[in-house]
């Protein structure tokens, strides 16, 4: 059987590791996909190292521009990242008629509709399990596997650099600074850790998430955003004492019930139940949890990141494409999971309408009254007290850590009390707010 040409864009990490397992189990993949899959060319600006790693039967170039227009290659695998040549590669491959696999995360969360209109009009695929949980075949769990639910919610830990840190912060009792130094001289972190720390890598893979769970456009402009450098040891603390455990979650939830409609969609620092699963994945594992009216709560656990987990995903995409790119173009199934005329307009709601339990930390002088200051404040809004810790006043000190969880409140409201308790004169300093999530369906 002739086999189906692909043409590498970046031979990095990634790259490498698709170069590595598509030669290692060429036999089990061909005989899955039903012909052979095969790398004929390689574009990459280190050449010698490119040259190194695939030999001399596979072309090596410098320009990524030619590869994308070479008439001989049928599919397009784009590991460069970025947004602006990766944009211009995928565009440039998309009118040349060839398919593109992709793990460009960032690329798809804010140019996704786009890419998506264009290979849609041209008839090619554009394939991105590897842009979100690296080897977790979460994106065809749930376009493919869920498609029988009307999908209610999901929450992942979908950054391993982020979740590593806040591991070795709770095991370790170190601070996020201290964590983070020591993560980029092990190279879990990058030099240039923001898009991790920041919550944006992960906001980029919720977007994408939640276009396919809900049917939506892909909307990374209206995420929120928060990330875990601010984060203070204490409060990892704190929370392990009331039996939770703090996670940067990525969250997509459907709000229909009462005044209104539409979609949350945010990153944040997550208190969340120390006995549930996801609660459990450590070090920089991935994990998603999946919730739909008829399967109910589902969990996806894996590695997120590295050479040969990514490249279980670029291969898998591989392989459908090698399977779909004679199907009818009708047939094929569709980028975002739901037919690209049935896309919904329910829209990504605002945060002041997202609804959260939350946990509030404040230092408080330790006289009477100032609980019943606070509480007030809290009664006023309809904000109910779940729980409530006051912690000794240390030795020769006036003030006091209380920390309060709510019940679920609209985050205006609970915004509104932050500011009212921040005003009093026997609170000292800022309201430590983080939100809460039971993950319980
Ligand atoms: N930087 C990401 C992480 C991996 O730390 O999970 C690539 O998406």
């Amino acid at each position: 059987m002739k086999p189906i040409h692909v043409g590498l864009l970046g031979i990095g990490t990634v790259g490498g590791g698709t170069y590595a397992v598509l030669n290692r189990n060429q036999e089990e993949i061909t005989r899955r996909a039903g012909r052979p899959i095969r790398i004929v060319a390689v574009a990459d600006r280190n050449m010698e190292r490119a040259r190194e790693l695939v030999g001399s039967d596979v072309k090596v170039t410098d320009d990524a521009f030619s590869l994308v227009k070479d008439p001989d290659i049928d599919i397009i695998v784009e590991l460069i990242g970025g947004y602006t040549t990766a944009l211009e590669l995928v565009m440039l491959a998309i009118d040349h008629g060839k398919h593109v696999v992709t793990a460009n995360k960032a690329l798809l969360a804010v140019y996704g509709n786009e890419i998506f209109a264009a290979a849609q009009k041209k008839g090619v695929m554009v394939a991105f399990e590897a842009a979100v949980a690296g080897g977790i075949p979460i994106i065809k769990a749930l376009r493919e596997g869920l498609s029988a639910n009307r999908i209610q919610w999901l929450a992942g830990i979908i950054n391993g650099t982020t979740n590593f840190i806040l591991s070795e912060m709770r095991d370790k009792g170190l601070s996020f600074d201290a964590v983070l130094k020591e993560a980029q001289k092990l190279g879990y972190a990058e030099a240039d850790p923001t898009f991790d720390i920041e919550g944006i890598d992960a906001a980029h893979k919720v977007t994408l998430m939640a276009s396919i769970a809900f049917g939506i456009p892909v909307q990374f402009d209206r995420a929120h955003v928060e990330g875990i450098s601010t984060l203070d040891a204490i409060d990892i603390q704190y929370a392990e004492q009331l039996g939770y455990r703090i996670k940067l979650l990525g969250i997509a939830k459907r709000q229909e019930s009462g005044p209104t409609r539409g979609v949350e969609l945010r990153v944040h620092p997550t208190l969340i139940p120390t006995k549930r699963l996801i609660a459990n994945v450590e070090g920089a594992m991935n994990a998603v949890l999946v919730w739909g009216d008829a399967v109910g709560a589902t969990l996806y656990y894996g590695k997120g990141a590295g050479a040969e987990p990514t490249a279980s995903a670029v291969i898998a995409d591989l392989v459908d494409v090698t399977r779909l790119h004679t199907a009818d173009k009708q047939h094929r199934v569709p980028h975002l999971a739901f037919q690209p005329d049935q896309l919904s307009d329910l829209p990504i709601l605002s945060m002041d309408e997202v609804e959260t339990a939350c946990y509030l930390r404040m230092r408080a002088l330790d006289k009477p009254g100032v609980l019943a200051d606070v509480t007030r404040i809290l009664a006023d809004l309809s904000i109910s007290i779940d729980a409530m810790i006051q912690k000794e006043p240390a030795e020769g000190e006036d003030q006091a850590d209380v920390v309060l969880l709510t019940h679920v409140a609209r985050e205006k409201d609970i915004n509104a009390a932050i500011r009212g308790i921040e005003a009093l004169s026997s609170i000292h300093g800022k309201v430590v707010r983080i939100r809460m999530e039971a993950l319980n369906g």
